[in-house]
């Protein structure tokens, strides 16, 4: 803590203000949350295709992948999952300033801390609650995953031995239950595009 008292900010020369004006456009992040196998990574992915395709700069960032890298000493344990979206929260702010527009997939379950991720990036953040009843996740099992969390081959598992606390207030809500990935992808890019623009 002492330690810290000494680091002394350094100001860039170039602000995140002058590369969004420089790019034509604000930088976001949209964060997908949701349950294993409710589509997050899909429909992150098709509105990144849209974006990318529409001459914005994006990157993804997805629990699967990143808990093979940057995450992997994070195990799936409450403080675990804090930390993981603690240091993800950091990285897509840095993406941010650096003018993209970040499309995170993580499951996220905590409102605390995707509270914490609204403060970290201010305006920038943009919530998208990929809902899908438990039965139809589990239903779905594309990994496998709930099968094993169901035998008790894996522990702390959201929704079967660990909570989702469903988000109280996103910026947008899609059913993907109910609605096609197209129109999922129609509903979370029809929302935030006025929000991209300078
Ligand atoms: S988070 O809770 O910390 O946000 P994250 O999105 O990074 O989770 O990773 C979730 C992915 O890890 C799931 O899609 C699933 O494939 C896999 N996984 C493995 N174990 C678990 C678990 N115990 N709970 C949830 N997902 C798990």
């Amino acid at each position: 803590m002492e330690e810290r008292l000494h680091i002394i900010t350094h100001e860039y020369k170039i602000s995140s203000a002058e590369r969004e004006i420089k790019n034509g456009y604000h930088s976001a992040c949209l964060w997908f949350t949701g349950l294993s196998g409710s589509g997050k990574s899909t429909v992150a992915n098709t509105v990144e295709q849209y974006l990318y395709n529409n001459g914005f700069n994006t990157y993804s960032l997805d629990g699967d992948n990143i808990r093979k890298g940057l995450n992997k000493d994070l195990n799936f344990s409450e403080e675990g999952r804090i930390e993981n979206i603690r240091r993800i929260g950091e990285v897509a702010k840095l993406m941010c300033d650096a003018g993209l527009i970040v499309l995170a997939a993580f499951v996220s379950p905590f409102i605390k801390d995707r509270q914490l991720l609204r403060e970290l990036m201010k305006g920038k953040f943009i919530e998208i609650f990929v809902d899908a009843p438990l039965e139809v996740c589990e239903q779905r099992d594309v990994k496998g995953l709930y099968k094993k969390a169901r035998n008790g081959e894996i522990s702390n598992f959201t929704g079967i031995s660990s909570p989702f606390e469903i988000p109280q207030n996103p910026d947008v809500h899609i059913h993907t239950d109910k609605y096609s990935i197209e129109e999922s992808t129609e509903q979370v890019v029809s929302t935030i595009l006025p929000k991209l623009k300078i």
